[in-house]
């Protein structure tokens, strides 16, 4: 089983399976990638190949094709903490056991950590169906600033875009919170608020 962690975040896949990758603890980050089979209650090692740096803080996604990208957060590099590329996301191809590099066009949100992320469905009520189209992130911190801002990737086009929001808690931001989708909206629960006059 994997060694004692915090800081990662995990995706299913396959009807059953999660993938579970790096991570820290106690300062020390690897690159491996851990299944844990929900039926039979077992880990194992995954060998996929060109696994790219060890993270943590950053944030998962299973995409609807099944395949899971991972976006954002911290790694080390010789000691010294680097934010991961947002325009070069790692995903884990998990029919053929692949890691691959994503890129991402369009106007780049800035480097960050400790966000949550959604895949968005939007339903066609003329043709009757459900289309999964879009990752949506809020806020994350980076560079001691915690940021209050929404980018949506265009999981078609591959492509980042600003969601220019209006929100009626004025100035929030927040680092280290949730996200969940249910039906057209994405709640947003928990984290810290460090711009706000209390934390929320
Ligand atoms: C891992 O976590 C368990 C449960 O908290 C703890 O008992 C154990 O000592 C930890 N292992 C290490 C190496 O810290
Ligand atoms: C994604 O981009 C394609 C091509 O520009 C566009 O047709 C599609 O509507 C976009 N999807 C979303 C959900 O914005
Ligand atoms: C966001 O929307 C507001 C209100 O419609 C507008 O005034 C502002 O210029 C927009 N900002 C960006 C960056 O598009």
């Amino acid at each position: 089983m994997p060694t004692n962690r915090s800081d990662n975040s995990c995706a299913n896949f396959d009807n059953g399976l999660i993938a579970i990758f790096s991570g820290v603890f106690s300062g020390v980050i690897t690159n491996d990638l851990w299944i844990f089979n929900t039926l039979t209650l077992t880990w194992s090692l995954s060998h996929a190949t060109n696994a790219p740096l060890p993270m943590y803080a950053y944030c998962a996604v299973t995409l609807p094709d099944g395949n899971i990208l991972y976006i954002g957060g911290y790694s080390h590099i010789n000691s010294i903490l680097v934010y991961t590329s947002m325009n070069n996301l790692p995903l884990y191809n998990t029919t053929s056991n692949t890691w691959e590099n994503m890129s991402i066009l369009g106007p780049l949100p800035p480097f960050r950590a400790d966000f949550p992320a959604v895949l968005s469905m939007v339903f066609n009520k003329s043709l009757n169906v459900l289309s999964i189209k879009r990752i949506i992130i809020f806020g994350g911190r980076s560079f001691g600033t915690t940021f209050g801002d929404l980018w949506i990737v265009n999981t078609t086009k591959f492509w980042w875009s600003y969601g220019n929001i209006s929100n009626p808690i004025v100035d929030l931001t927040l680092a280290g919170h949730t996200a969940t989708l249910v039906d057209n909206y994405m709640f947003v629960s928990f984290g810290k608020s460090f711009n706000y006059p209390y934390a929320i």
